[in-house]
């Protein structure tokens, strides 16, 4: 996986974001040019208990090239036994940790964002999964738990052979309150020699250039929900509302066929969450009738009616 190569090019990545980052939504993100993609996050623990829904997370569609899956857990063996399989069953092109997730679940089993206070098992966890899989391993920071440095911690990522940081430039205590540091981000970039992808609060094609000129690749995550055309705008491409409409469209009928087999009216509700923000624009009674509806055609109306309304980033 050349990450650096992929950041020479003008672009976005699209972040990992839980219940939101499925097959059909990278696949939007992609065909709009998104450098490349990462799945939700997956519990190695789930996964090597044959969990149905770590292995439904682990579902990539045909047509996705560049497959790279996110990894939580607290034991580095634990993490590289079930980045081997994940690797074998999906054919992965590289395992990204999940170092950064401040939820208390996850925390309190010693993983996400637990690692960022334990240099050694994180830098071990990189090095066997590496050596497991024989895959480039990216992994997912925050500026520290509490805001201490995570220089010492990003310098044994890259001995332990780590191929690229992301990093969320807030803290995990902060969760997702306040601005996210980007000059602390750069600061990061400064004291490694591996690229660096930057994440938070990137909104707008003025966010992205500003983030880029500080020599960071970006990644987007709430940004590009309802608008995954975002990732085209940042590549300085005009996208017009009909192409937008038309977008959120294929969005949702491609949704419901990846769904087909929990049934239509399960898979239509699961789009909630993207269909609200495809309407982010409407009135508030309109999009109250949408988000109830169990009819994809008055969803379609509605969508073809708001989709990209709010103008462009
Ligand atoms: C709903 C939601 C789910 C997320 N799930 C994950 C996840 O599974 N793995 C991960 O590394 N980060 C996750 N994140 C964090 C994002 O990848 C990103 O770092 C963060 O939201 C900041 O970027 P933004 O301001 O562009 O949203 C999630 C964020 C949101 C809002």
């Amino acid at each position: 996986m050349p990450f650096a190569a992929l950041l020479e090019r003008e672009g976005a990545v699209l972040a990992p974001m839980a219940s939101f980052s499925d097959a059909p939504f990278r696949l939007l993100a992609s065909g709009f040019g998104a450098l490349w993609t990462v799945s939700e996050m997956i519990m190695s623990r789930s996964l090597l208990q044959g969990s149905q829904g770590a292995l439904e997370l682990l579902r990539f569609h045909p047509a996705e090239g560049l497959r790279i899956a996110q990894l939580a857990g607290s034991d580095p063996e634990e993490v590289a036994e079930a980045a081997e399989l994940a690797a074998s069953l999906a054919g992965l092109r590289a395992i990204d940790l999940n170092m950064g997730c401040p939820m208390p679940k996850v925390v309190s089993r010693g993983a996400g964002a637990a690692l960022l206070d334990d240099p050694k098992r994180a830098a071990r966890m990189v090095e066997l999964v590496r050596r497991r899989t024989g895959l480039p391993v990216s992994v997912k920071l925050r500026l520290g738990n509490r805001g201490e440095s995570v220089l010492p911690l990003a310098l044994a990522l890259q001995d332990a052979g780590a191929a690229l940081l992301r990093v969320h430039g807030r803290t995990a205590r902060q969760r997702y309150g306040g601005r996210a540091d980007w000059n602390k981000i750069a600061a990061v970039a400064a004291a490694v020699s591996l690229p660096v992808v930057g994440s938070g609060d990137v909104r707008s094609v003025r966010d992205y250039r500003q983030r880029r000129a500080l020599g960071l690749g970006v990644a987007l995550a709430r940004g590009a929900l309802g608008r995954p055309w975002i990732f085209a705008e940042v590549r300085g491409l005009a996208v017009d509302r009909e192409e937008k409409r038309e977008a959120a469209l294929r969005h949702l009928r491609l949704h419901l066929s990846w769904y087909e087999q929990h049934g239509q009216t399960r898979a239509l509700r699961a789009f909630r969450g993207h269909l609200g923000h495809y309407l982010a624009a409407a009135p508030a009674a309109e999009r109250r009738r949408a988000m109830k509806s169990e009819d994809p055609a008055l969803v379609e109306e509605s969508l073809w009616r708001w989709a990209g309304a709010e103008g462009s980033a």
